[in-house]
């Protein structure tokens, strides 16, 4: 046990030098977005702004979060795809953060908020794997201008405090891929709690093995407990409830590598895959503990999709080009913002 602490903190001392340098010095020259140079990661921030308000410190997205940190265990099955060496037998340190979707860090806990787990983990030789997935089936957009103009259309109007509808319905026939995924993604309702989502890539990447071998995959994160029952009253029933479970034992997530066949979409995540395709259960993640974002934690990662090991190749998709400038400058601008506390207090938490 304490040879596994010790090397936990070693990962997150290896995270915090690691962002030290990182801030993203690629991402962040790649000003322009997309194809037709329409959009920048000002045009995001913005947008964020003006749908969610200011929140100084916080994340323009996911702002709504607490720190995880464990371990995972690999088995050695996922060598045979990615010579990356997570996939090695043996343990590796992660710190991760759970969250919600939306820039609000005092939105109330709703089980139909997209649920996201951030993880980073640190390998001896200082180098990282960075992604950050979510409990959906499919992305609801295939490219960055469909996030933004959904993020817009999204927008509630104070009279009604509803969205407006034919924003809504403008968005749906400017975006059928949106209108498709988003009845994938109806079909398959959340589960009750934090502790039994599945947290999905959604996204295909490149996995490259000792060989050269290049196979398209997508991975995720099956839960192995039900989540404890959430209990009513407060806005933050789903957090408090993950917090109590991690306080009376560790979680547990399988790590399951799906291989994508020839034909297989791998620039466009609002498609999902078949049903039948091969799958690689490449290890378990441990979930130890549970922290208040604060300063030197998993608060102040950029959770880039971008930072991979060697291994791991992006994809063509453009959502991840899209992603690792806006994560940068969303990450720039609240590092250099005032903190306040965050909603999830974890001491505050009753057992
Ligand atoms: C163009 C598409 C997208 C945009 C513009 C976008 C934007 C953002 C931003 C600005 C943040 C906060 C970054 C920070 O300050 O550290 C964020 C966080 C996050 N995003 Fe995205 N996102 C996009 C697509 C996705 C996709 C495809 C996924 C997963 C499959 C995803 C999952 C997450 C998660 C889990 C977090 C929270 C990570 C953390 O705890 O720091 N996002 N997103």
């Amino acid at each position: 046990v304490e040879l596994n602490r010790r090397s936990v903190l070693l990962g997150i001392g290896a995270v915090t030098a690691f962002l030290a340098v990182d801030l993203g010095a690629v991402a962040y020259a790649n000003k322009w977005i997309g194809p037709d140079n329409a959009l920048t990661r000002e045009s995001f921030l913005n947008a964020f702004r003006s749908v969610f308000g200011t929140h100084l410190g916080f994340r323009r997205n996911h702002a709504k979060g607490v720190v995880v940190t464990g371990h995972f265990d690999s088995n050695g099955n996922g060598s045979e795809l990615s010579r990356a060496v997570i996939f090695r037998p043996g343990q590796t340190p992660v710190t991760g953060r759970f969250s919600l979707a939306g820039g609000n860090p005092n939105a109330a806990d709703a089980a139909a908020t997209a649920r996201g787990l951030g993880l980073a983990f640190a390998f001896p030789d200082g180098t990282q794997w960075r992604s950050a997935l979510l409990n959906l089936p499919v992305f609801p957009d295939n490219s960055a201008q469909g996030f933004y103009d959904r993020l817009l259309a999204g927008k509630v109007v104070p009279a009604t405090g509803q969205p407006d509808p034919a924003a809504m319905a403008a968005f749906l026939a400017a975006h059928p891929e949106s209108a498709a995924a988003m009845a994938v993604i109806k079909k398959h309702p959340p589960s009750p709690g934090f502790a039994d989502s599945p947290f999905s890539s959604l996204i295909t990447f490149h996995f490259v093995n000792d060989h050269g071998a290049r196979t398209p995959v997508r991975w995720s994160f099956v839960p192995q407990q039900q989540a404890l029952a959430p209990r009513s009253g407060g806005s933050n029933t789903l957090f408090d409830a993950l917090i109590r479970q991690l306080r009376s034992g560790p979680l547990q997530w399988r790590l399951i590598l799906t291989v994508g066949a020839p034909g297989d979409p791998t620039t466009d995540a609002t498609l999902p895959w078949p049903s039948d395709r091969r799958t690689v259960d490449a290890g378990v993640l441990t979930l130890t503990d549970i922290q208040t974002e604060a300063a030197g934690n998993a608060r102040d990662i950029n959770f880039d999709p971008l930072v991979l090991p060697d291994g791991i190749e992006p994809s063509d998709d453009p959502l991840l080009n899209a992603r690792s400038t806006v994560y940068a400058a969303s990450y720039r601008a609240r590092t250099g913002e005032p903190k306040s506390p965050s909603a999830v207090q974890v001491d505050k938490v009753a057992p």
